[in-house]
């Protein structure tokens, strides 16, 4: 047992997806998630400075006794998370990849991938549609261009523009769309609006599960039985922080 905070981290309010969901199946756990959104967004980055800014935050998050580190981020997981656990031998570490094993294994005939535009073009990625994707089934890969930092900025307007100019023309050939970056689930409801009959996947169940797993494997889980708390803090202001415990409220 150990009552230490699981420690999450992102570029910024995207990691609110997968903490939702860690909520849910891990309830009486304390968490302390770091927003980076002084340094978003990460997927227009390269691997060493991912590496540098990311190496950083999981320190902090070590200094603060975290006991597992969650990668809530697609692009720092393909960029970085080899690397970190090198680095870090000692740590268990917890990294987000695009769901596209549930999209193939659910047999949907064509997936689009949107995320990124420095995870469309990982190697992780390419090893996920080498491993899973069958020989009847069709990806398409799109990257989502400035799509986490409209969303990080709350900009509404870009965001709907810029989601039709991407996927309209997919709209009649896909089945099922992953969102391969975590701040994109926190605005399904403009995908749906665009693509209504698609599955919409997103990787935040299968990293949950993943956390619990470790947790019990290491006897790391906490024995409280009360609702754990939720700490959260931004590089870039305390107003982020307001708005994301807004957020969190909302969508839990
Ligand atoms: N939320 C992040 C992801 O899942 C990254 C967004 C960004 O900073 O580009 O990839």
């Amino acid at each position: 047992m150990n009552n230490n905070k699981i420690g999450i981290l992102d570029s910024g309010l995207g990691g609110l997806s997968v903490l939702n969901e860690l909520l849910k199946i891990l309830p009486n756990e304390d968490y302390l998630f770091y927003e980076d959104s002084i340094n978003n967004p990460y997927g227009e980055k390269c691997d060493e400075e991912i590496l540098e800014i990311v190496s950083k935050i999981v320190d902090y998050l070590l200094e603060k006794g975290c006991k597992i580190i969650v990668l809530a981020c697609n692009t720092a997981t393909t960029s970085c998370l080899k690397k970190l656990r090198e680095i870090y031998p000692n740590t268990i570490f917890v990294g987000t990849v695009p769901a596209l094993k549930v999209s193939f294994d659910h047999n949907f005939k064509n997936t689009l991938l949107l995320a990124t535009p420095y995870t469309i073009k990982s190697t992780r990625v390419e090893e996920l549609i080498n491993d899973f994707k069958q020989s009847n089934q069709n990806i398409y890969l799109e990257s989502g261009r400035n799509l986490a930092h409209l969303i990080e900025l709350g900009d509404t307007k870009g965001i709907e523009e810029l989601l039709k100019e991407i996927l309209t023309p997919y709209k009649d050939t896909i089945d099922s769309i992953v969102l391969g970056c975590t701040h994109y689930p926190l605005v399904k409801e403009s995908f749906k609006k665009i693509l209504p009959n698609c599955e919409i996947l997103d990787g935040a169940l299968g990293v949950s599960c993943e956390v619990k797993h470790q947790l019990i494997v290491n006897n790391l889980l906490s024995d409280s039985v009360k609702n754990g708390n939720v700490i959260i803090e931004n590089s870039k202001s305390e107003d982020l922080v307001d708005r994301s415990y807004k957020i969190l409220s909302n969508i839990c």
